[in-house]
């Protein structure tokens, strides 16, 4: 499965079965609702002919009618042409009363039916997103994500109610109005309809253009809301190296994109409009020309030809409409299936139906192989047993692979060849939930969410009592900078804990990962980012969760990891040494003997010695 989203592509813009199959389980819900909307547009759309038809009898009758015609009416006559004059104004206000309520209607129903739809889709859009791998998060850009969750459900839901109706409505107004036209003249209706068809025949022709502007909008806008988070994120790197210039001038460049692609489009498409009133006129000015000519040969009544420009002035309406209708609805095409394009990314990390409870014997390593990026090896056949309950602590050259190794353990990643096995069974066959349940896992940088100190500790364990909490805030050593802040643990804290220092968000972390009390701990470089003080501390809150565990440790510090009971050396993805200390430090020439001097030994004697 390609995971990577970077060229926004839309494959199935034009296959409308396929994107009808898949929104229509999101309508289905709001069926109901969405079909009185839809039913409502007819009436709406016919409404403009009603209009027009009753000019007729308005002008024959009332206008150029005579007294003497009459009407028998319950037993009584009345004179048509003063009923007429009575009942028309009265017909034209409560026409437009009931044209008011359809329209009210119709746009509660649209707004309904659209946002029901919208956050359904947004919902399972979201849920998508969170089931997806590490690797979706590694090669996509955050902008180009967020832009596409941001905008493309909210296009393609809302979006597909309200054209429809609108559609519904013109095509119904352009029927109506027809209907009136044939029912005045059936030459001028042919002559009507065929003007009208030529009109919008061009609106069909730029679909494709419109799909490729509407991606390559979607990649810019994508790339600013990168740049956006970059600003956000990398801040301190941007003032520190005086960036901002660069950053305006990316920003200003895709800017300036976004204006050429959008004017590429207007060039494209605004020109129809304009043509379609150039040939509605020609249309309009042939009507009139022979609908002249038919009224004074006396084929045709004054009433009826005013009924019929009108019809006809008022057709303009729907057609325009109709056409942009048509645009839109485009437009929406590409971003749903745009949107159905994240839907049909499967997780590739599948979750298996064991439950793992607790760890009984040993996680193994059995010739485990792994890459990142086809053919380029990162782990290369890794042989490693670890018993329960014991502590390991992976040492190597920096981008050697330790912190893959840890990762795959969680199943972050999954081998590519070779297996792992807690308790002899490959980790694959377990829930996937419950594999990650009996793991903590403390990083170097330790993401904080929004909310207070308390929150992201108890996320390790929303279970826990407020004896537990308390218990690792003793444990982690933070309950005397705790108790320093006026909030304590209630602490609200900045977005990604900007207002707690390296020492201090590595401690919360250690305090989240103690909660959570899972048999296996991971620990990849926890201390690194902290001062010899805070590392001495911070090393007390490790040794405490490390009690009765079974332990892997990244450590760049080698002095961290003094009291582990082995030590594992990967060099370039390959395992080259494996023993205790006393073991290792003994290897003339080895590795760990090296990386040892390299830490504890006056820089001379390292160079003497080698
Ligand atoms: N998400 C990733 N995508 C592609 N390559 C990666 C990724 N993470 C790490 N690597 C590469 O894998 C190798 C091992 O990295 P890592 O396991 O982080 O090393 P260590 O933790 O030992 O410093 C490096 O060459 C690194 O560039
Ligand atoms: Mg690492």
């Amino acid at each position: 499965m390609d995971y990577k989203l970077k060229d926004t592509k839309s494959q199935s813009a034009f296959n409308y079965k396929y994107l009808l199959n898949k929104i229509f389980p999101y309508i289905k819900p709001v069926m109901g609702r969405a079909i009185l909307n839809l039913a409502i547009a007819i009436p709406l759309g016919l409404l403009d002919g009603v209009v027009a038809l009753s000019l007729k009898p308005y002008l024959d009758f009332v206008v150029n009618g005579s007294p003497e015609q009459t009407w028998t009416f319950m037993g009584h006559t009345v004179q048509l042409q003063a009923w007429l004059a009575f009942v028309i104004p009265f017909g034209i206000v409560g026409f437009a009363v009931l044209q008011g309520v359809l329209k009210y209607l119709s746009t509660y129903l649209t707004d309904w039916t659209g946002n029901k739809i919208s956050n359904s889709l947004k919902i399972d859009l979201f849920k998508k997103l969170t089931s997806l791998d590490s690797k979706f998060y590694d090669i996509n850009s955050s902008g180009l994500v967020l832009s596409r969750f941001l905008t493309d459900p909210e296009t393609a839901s809302k979006n597909i109610i309200n054209t429809l109706k609108s559609f519904i409505s013109s095509v119904f107004g352009l029927l109506g109005l027809v209907a009136v036209l044939l029912y005045n003249s059936w030459v001028l209706a042919i002559i009507g309809v065929v003007i009208m068809a030529i009109a919008i025949t061009p609106v069909t022709l730029i679909r494709k253009k419109i799909k490729k502007t509407s991606n390559a909008n979607m990649v810019v806008i994508g790339n600013m809301t990168t740049n956006f988070n970059e600003t956000f994120s990398g801040n301190k790197i941007m003032t520190a190296y005086n960036l901002q210039e660069i950053q305006n001038k990316k920003f200003e460049k895709q800017i300036h994109e976004q204006f050429n692609i959008t004017i590429s489009l207007t060039k494209r498409v605004g020109w129809m409009s304009p043509i379609m009133y150039f040939v509605c006129s020609i249309g309009v000015a042939l009507v009139m020309a022979l609908g002249n000519h038919l009224i004074l040969t006396g084929k045709m009544s004054a009433g009826s030809f005013a009924s019929f420009v009108t019809s006809l002035l008022l057709l303009y309406k729907p057609t325009k409409t109709l056409g942009h209708d048509l645009t839109l609805l485009q437009t929406t095409f590409v971003a749903m299936s745009r949107v159905f394009e994240l839907f049909d990314l499967m997780p590739t990390i599948k979750s298996g139906n064991k439950t793992l409870d607790g760890l009984n014997d040993s996680i193994e390593f059995k010739n485990v192989n792994f890459e990142y990026e086809k053919d380029v090896p990162v782990i290369k056949n890794l042989n490693l047993k670890v018993k329960k309950n014991e502590t390991i602590a992976l040492v190597g050259n920096s981008g050697g692979g330790k912190s893959t190794v840890v990762s795959l353990l969680p199943r972050f990643y999954d081998v590519t060849g070779g297996e792992i096995l807690f308790d002899g069974v490959n980790i694959k066959s377990y829930d996937l939930n419950s594999l990650r349940d009996n793991i903590s896992f403390v990083f170097q940088d330790n993401f904080m969410f929004t909310g207070t100190i308390r929150e992201n500790i108890m996320l390790g364990n929303p279970n826990a009592t407020e004896d537990d909490l308390q218990k690792v805030l003793a444990l982690a050593h933070l309950d005397e900078f705790v108790s320093t802040l006026e909030n304590g643990i209630d602490t609200v804290l900045g977005e990604r804990g900007a207002s707690l220092s390296g020492g201090q968000r590595q401690r919360v972390a250690i305090a989240r990962a103690m909660i959570k009390n899972a048999p296996i701990v991971i620990l990849d470089e926890a201390t690194s980012a902290l001062d010899n003080e805070s590392e001495a501390i911070v090393q007390k809150a490790l040794d405490n969760l490390m009690q009765n565990k079974t332990v892997f440790v990244i450590a760049h510090r080698l002095s961290t990891i003094s009291n582990v009971d082995r030590i594992a050396v990967i060099h370039d993805g390959e395992l080259v040494e494996l023993g205790t200390h006393t073991e290792l430090i003994n290897i003339k020439g080895g590795f760990y003997k090296k990386l040892y001097d390299m830490q504890f030994k006056p820089q001379e004697e390292i160079i003497n010695s080698y």
